[in-house]
């Protein structure tokens, strides 16, 4: 099935905006028009706008006339597909941003784009700046992501979420929505009944003194260890978790003690790889835990089951949520009602995006379908998205591991990235030609870049090879090939002597070239940043923006293979200098720097 437009209306602020537009929700806005028109006795014709595959059949391609015509069919009228597409045509008015118009094979309507047209837009780059396509309405979105669990491993699992949420929160910031990040921790859970337990054990006088636990991992090891063994033990820890859940002052110290140690190891990894997030952890709905579970009770959704209390979205349909257990205690499921309904209604968000693994997938379609159930969700005013992921594999296709079979320590990782990356600089000789400073920035736009990206050019619902060879290759799309490639096409206004404040200059006299068919082509791809953006609010799949960046690099080598931009004389002397030819360069350039900032990755001038 062909691609529709990707479109939910589009809006009257286009012709406003300052930017480029959107093709795709443009053709969709006049072919829309043309088929109403000429097709009057079907409701809702299907409007098909697809990107035509080959340029012989044009820019993009209307596909409606087939479907009508089954339509038809069923309907017992026989009609042409071909007889459709000529009234449609027909019905098109002329429009600035159509060429031509060509009916093709079985009634297929080729949509060629003036490159006048083409050439305005991309002139509107250094006019007013890379604009994002224009939003109807800026929207309240929470994105829910990272959010790992408290004395236990943050793991590859939760870089992903971190790598994925970090990147639709900067998509979205780009657009112009109020973006709330947010980190939502497991620091609430029983397990924090024994580690207070054993915390007062070993540390006896930690109201006084800061523990020494550096390892929490260790420390939670042996107090599972206690908690299993020794039946004295997991009694009083049990009775901690109510004390916490009281809030009792003591208990309240030693939770925040143990959360702080976490939370710095956490902060370490957010900060190397320029994550900004919020920390609001389960902890921080314990209050309304109490109420939701009251409002759920009150309202009649909940019912017993052996000691439990539950709620279905239908009654004996699929799987119900627990909401308290038998003892009275809290669970996950607890927490994201009252979480869901913190942010829907105290919040007010529009919008809310949770990132974790594809196993959780069921968890949130049930808190999603009970929230609805419960009137908290309003579908007319909401949207709420669970973008799951498949699990990290290694090199040997199992299960991420070291070697010794322990989880990876994503610090290590990280460490093992940066080392990588500059053996990488060194074998090709880079350090002998960049500074220190240079070389370091390098180094970790290499080594984090290709760790993000890595993730990000990767399908999200599908699982994932880690290899750092692989990621680290500099040919094919790679983190690697694309910051090369950008920095080289960044030398070339460098080695025409244009500053940045000549090239604004030089965009006020020139228009950037799109007459050999080199650069028409690469055109055309700068001109479907628009689309490729909107189609990412949809599905929120970031592989679309890498496949994307990796065609513009790669068209622009095209580009560049047969069109010069500087002219040299035998002595190396420049000659001539093409300025729309270093204009189209420079849109390339920027607007491949708006796709590295919105896959948080860091471009540097030299590498
Ligand atoms: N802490 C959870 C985990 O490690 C992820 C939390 C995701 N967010 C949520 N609202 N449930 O799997």
């Amino acid at each position: 099935r062909a691609i529709v437009a990707e479109t939910s209306k589009p809006s009257k602020k286009q012709t406003e905006s300052a930017g480029m537009m959107s093709i795709q929700d443009n053709l969709y806005e006049i072919f829309q028009q043309a088929i109403t028109e000429a097709i009057i006795d079907i409701t809702d014709p299907p409007i098909v706008i697809t990107l035509a595959n080959n340029v012989k059949f044009g820019d993009y391609q209307c596909n409606s006339a087939m479907p009508i015509a089954n339509i038809y069919k069923q309907l017992g009228k026989k009609v042409a597909p071909r007889d459709i597409a000529t009234k449609i045509i027909e019905k098109v008015p002329t429009n600035p941003m159509i060429e031509k118009l060509e009916i093709a094979g079985a009634g297929f309507i080729n949509i060629f784009i003036s490159r006048t047209y083409g050439m305005q837009n991309l002139n509107t780059i250094f006019e007013k700046g890379l604009q994002p396509p224009p939003i109807n309405k800026k929207l309240r979105v929470l994105v829910d992501f990272s959010s790992p669990n408290i004395a236990k491993e943050m793991h590859v699992g939760h870089l992903r979420s971190t790598i994925i949420g970090d990147s639709i929160s900067r998509l979205l910031e780009y657009f112009g929505h109020d973006v709330l990040r947010i980190n939502h921790l497991g620091d609430w859970g029983t397990q924090f009944g024994m580690l207070i337990a054993h915390l007062q054990d070993q540390f006896p006088n930690y109201l006084t003194q800061s523990p020494p636990i550096a390892d929490l991992q260790a420390f939670y090891k042996e107090s599972k260890a206690r908690f299993d063994s020794d039946a004295e033990f997991k009694k009083r820890a049990y009775a901690c978790v109510v004390k916490l859940q009281a809030f009792e002052p003591d208990y309240y110290k030693a939770w925040q003690l143990i959360c702080d140690v976490s939370r710095k190891e956490f902060q370490k990894i957010y900060d190397r790889m320029d994550i900004k997030i919020t920390e609001r952890g389960e902890s921080f709905y314990q209050d309304r835990m109490d109420k939701i579970v009251k409002e759920l009770e009150d309202n009649g959704f909940l019912e017993l089951d052996e000691g439990r209390k539950i709620m279905w979205v239908e009654q004996n349909v699929g799987i119900p949520l627990t909401i308290t257990k038998s003892d009275g205690g809290y669970t996950y499921d607890t927490s994201d009602m009252a979480a869901i309904k913190q942010r829907l209604v105290e919040e007010k968000c529009d919008w809310v995006i949770y990132v974790t693994d594809s196993g959780q997938a069921t968890h949130f379609d049930i808190i999603f379908k009970c929230a609805k159930r419960a009137g908290i969700v309003d579908y007319q005013k909401h949207r709420l998205d669970h973008v799951g992921f498949g699990v990290v594999l290694g090199e040997d296709k199992k299960k991420f591991k070291t070697r010794s079979g322990d989880t990876v320590r994503l610090i290590e990782l990280l460490d093992e990235g940066l080392k990588r990356a500059l053996d990488k600089l060194k074998e090709k000789e880079r350090d002998k030609v960049l500074t220190e400073d240079e070389l370091k920035l390098a180094q970790e736009s290499i080594a984090y870049g290709c760790i993000k990206y890595a993730d990000l050019s990767h399908n999200r619902n599908q699982e994932y090879v880690f290899s750092f060879d692989k990621m680290l290759e500099d040919k094919g799309n790679t983190a690697v090939y694309l910051l090369y490639a950008y920095t080289r096409i960044r030398s070339i206004a460098r080695n025409a002597n244009y500053t940045p404040e000549k090239i604004v200059n030089i965009a006020k006299i020139f228009s950037v070239s799109l007459e050999h068919e080199k650069e028409w082509k690469l055109g055309k791809v700068l001109l479907r940043f628009p689309d490729v953006l909107l189609k990412i609010t949809k599905d929120l799949c970031l592989h679309h923006l890498c496949e994307y960046l990796y065609e513009i690099a790669t068209t622009f080598t095209e580009f560049y293979d047969s069109c010069y931009c500087i002219e040299k004389d035998s002595s190396g002397d420049i000659i001539k200098v093409n300025n729309g030819r270093i204009l189209l360069a420079e849109a390339t350039a920027l607007i491949m720097h708006k796709c590295f900032d919105i896959l948080g990755l860091k471009p540097v001038s030299r590498m």
